[in-house]
């Protein structure tokens, strides 16, 4: 499927998934900003957490819900004539922006029973929104190759930063090109590419023969301002050189310049952040 006009994402769904090979370098982040970038350009999203086991979704936008991935693959199962993927999402809104969410389970044990066949109906029943995002883990899993399988592009994030990093994203580069996706579906992301490293960026290009799509700055106290607030960063931090960056990298991925930051709502006061959310959930 094509994305690079207008007139494609009007006529139908575009699957962007979040994919890199190595954990913590901001494929949530990433996922949860393309999310809100496309839905403040008034398309339809629905934000697809399945990173299973370790979901962040939820946590990172102070959210919670006992509809999850696991009750709805539950549900397809035991009653696949009156499934309906609408009774499983939740919405993430703020002003007149908003996106759904379908979260991840809430439970380890669930995310063993995942059914990539399944997990991929239910996907593919989400094609009444115009974008999904899917927020990966960092395995060549059967469930995330499946992923892969039904995108549209592979927003292929690293960050490049010491020697095994870089050497996981050339594998990982490597993997996909040796399973025959399109190179045009692959779109290579550099994030905290400006940080202070000694792994240039022009060299990553050089060794994987592709030049970055985009390069996502580094802005710690953005993110972290963001996630204590449960906010994507537009609300969060409107002035970050970061959040401009994630409208250019929507800018690119719609095919037109995005500039204009949203009706600010003012975000609320932190009533003790993402730790304290997990703080909740421990019960301590
Ligand atoms: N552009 C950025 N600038 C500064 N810090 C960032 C940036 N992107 C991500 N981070 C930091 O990286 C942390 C990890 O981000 P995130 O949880 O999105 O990574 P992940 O790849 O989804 O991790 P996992 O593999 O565990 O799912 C964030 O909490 C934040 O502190
Ligand atoms: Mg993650």
């Amino acid at each position: 499927m094509a994305i690079a006009t207008e007139s494609s994402i009007e006529r139908s769904s575009v699957i962007i998934s979040v994919f890199g090979t190595t954990p913590g370098i901001g494929k949530t982040v990433v996922a949860i900003n393309l999310a809100a970038g496309l839905a403040n350009e008034g398309y339809k999203v629905c934000l697809a957490d399945l990173d299973l086991q370790f979901g962040d979704v939820l946590n990172y936008l102070k959210l919670s819900s006992t509809n999850t991935i696991a009750g709805a693959q539950r549900a397809l199962l035991d009653h696949p004539d009156k499934f309906n993927v609408r009774d499983f999402l939740i919405d993430y809104t703020n002003g007149a922006l908003n996106f759904s969410i379908l979260p991840a389970p809430l439970y380890v044990f669930d995310a063993y029973q995942t059914d990539v066949h399944l997990v991929e109906e239910i996907i593919g029943q989400l094609t009444y929104f115009d974008f999904v995002v899917l927020d990966l883990n960092s395995m060549f899993s059967a469930l995330n190759l499946a992923m892969l399988d039904m995108s549209t592009v592979i927003n292929y994030l690293g960050v490049i930063d010491f020697l095994p990093a870089l050497k996981n994203y050339k594998i990982g580069y490597d993997t996909l090109i040796r399973f025959e996706y399109e190179e045009s579906k692959i779109r290579l992301v550099e994030n905290r590419a400006d940080s202070q490293k000694l792994i240039e960026g022009r060299d990553v290009e050089r060794l994987l023969g592709e030049p970055f799509y985009h390069k996502l700055p580094n802005d710690y106290p953005a993110v972290n301002k963001s996630i204590n607030a449960g906010q994507p960063l537009m609300f969060a931090a409107p002035d970050s050189r970061l959040t401009k960056s994630f409208f250019e990298l929507v800018g690119r991925y719609i095919n037109k310049p995005v500039t204009n930051a949203p009706e600010l709502q003012k975000v609320s006061s932190s009533s003790g952040g993402f730790f304290s959310s997990i703080g909740k959930f421990f019960g301590f």
